[in-house]
């Protein structure tokens, strides 16, 4: 079958012939996202250590098993094993997420960056204010799940006019660069962090006493300044934050919930549909939004 292959850690997967998997479940695959966790894990160079190679990347994806549209979760680059970036994939019953009739590459686009900005707001009380850091995937995803949470206001800041725009797009009430978040940060409740670094630090120091940090990723750089009196003179509530630690039960009920408004038309996040075929060229592409490989 044909399928994104990485031969060696650090270069990007190609297009090459591979056996097709067999086991409990065998899902056809429609479209997998390539999502920054896919490029961390390929690169050797993530917490998980390196990959076993040749093998399939991709975390996750959308396809049909018996007929059914299914989002499924895969841990390839993670663990030994092959993911979604192939005409089939290997997947666990009890991580199968049945869905209603929504377009697959849109739900493969939110997936799990939409989960993280979902579960990112799950203290978010209606009439509060939400600051969301950059604007690709989780941002995009946050900024609606946001409003439909009942947020009060949402602020976003985002480095480059693209993302700004994804951010005005999606709904936000004030749009910033990153170096004004100081200031568009003041006094808001929730901090959803996808960045780290100088922005995250800058936001935290703006809050309200005893505000919500939550950190979801360090795409901004892997330290941050923040110090201690800002931490502590507000008693501010800092999080980590990471899918792997959800329940196939959670991540069930968190996609469905995603499923659910991307069919009523009210979460989207821009994407981008390559053909798997185009994989190699397409792995470090960010600038149009995600990219979905369709098989
Ligand atoms: N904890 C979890 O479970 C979880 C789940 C999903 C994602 N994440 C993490 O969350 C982060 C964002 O994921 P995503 O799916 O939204 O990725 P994405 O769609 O690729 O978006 C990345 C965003 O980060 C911005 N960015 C990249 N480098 C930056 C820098 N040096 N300074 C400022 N902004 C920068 C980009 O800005 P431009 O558009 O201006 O280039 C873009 O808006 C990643 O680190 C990812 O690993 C974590």
């Amino acid at each position: 079958m044909r399928a994104a292959v990485v031969v060696r850690p650090g270069q990007p997967p190609s297009l090459a012939d591979r056996g097709e998997p067999s086991g409990d479940v065998v899902v056809d695959v429609l479209a997998a996202p390539v999502t920054p966790l896919d490029r961390l894990c390929a690169g050797g160079k993530s917490y998980f250590g390196v990959p076993e190679t040749p093998y399939v990347p991709g975390v996750q994806g959308v396809g049909t098993v018996g007929g059914r549209l299914v989002w499924f979760p895969t841990t390839a680059g993670m663990a030994p094993g092959d993911g979604s970036m192939a005409a089939k994939a290997l997947a666990r019953q009890e991580d199968l997420v049945f869905l209603p009739e929504v377009d697959p590459v849109l739900l493969a686009a939110l997936g799990l960056s939409a989960v993280a900005a979902l579960q990112a707001l799950k203290s978010l009380r209606p009439g509060e204010t939400v600051v969301v850091l950059g604007c690709g995937a989780v941002g995009q995803a946050a900024i609606q799940l946001a409003h439909l949470a009942g947020a009060g206001k949402v602020v976003a800041a985002a480095r480059s006019a693209e993302a700004r725009d994804r951010a005005t797009r999606s709904g936000a009430d004030v749009v910033v660069p990153l170096e004004d978040v100081g200031e568009a940060a003041r006094d808001a409740d929730l901090l959803v962090d996808p960045l780290f670094g100088p922005p995250a630090a800058a936001a935290a120091e703006a809050m309200r006493p005893g505000g919500r940090w939550v950190n979801l990723g360090g795409s901004a750089s892997e330290t941050s300044p923040v110090t201690s009196s800002t931490l502590r003179s507000k008693s501010l509530q800092l999080s980590g934050y990471t899918n792997n630690s959800l329940t196939a039960q959670r991540r069930s009920d968190a996609i469905s919930a995603i499923a659910r408004h991307a069919a009523a038309g009210v979460l989207t996040v821009d994407h981008e549909v390559v053909p798997l075929a185009d994989v190699a060229e397409a792995w470090e592409r960010t600038g149009q939004g995600r990219v979905v490989l369709a098989m």
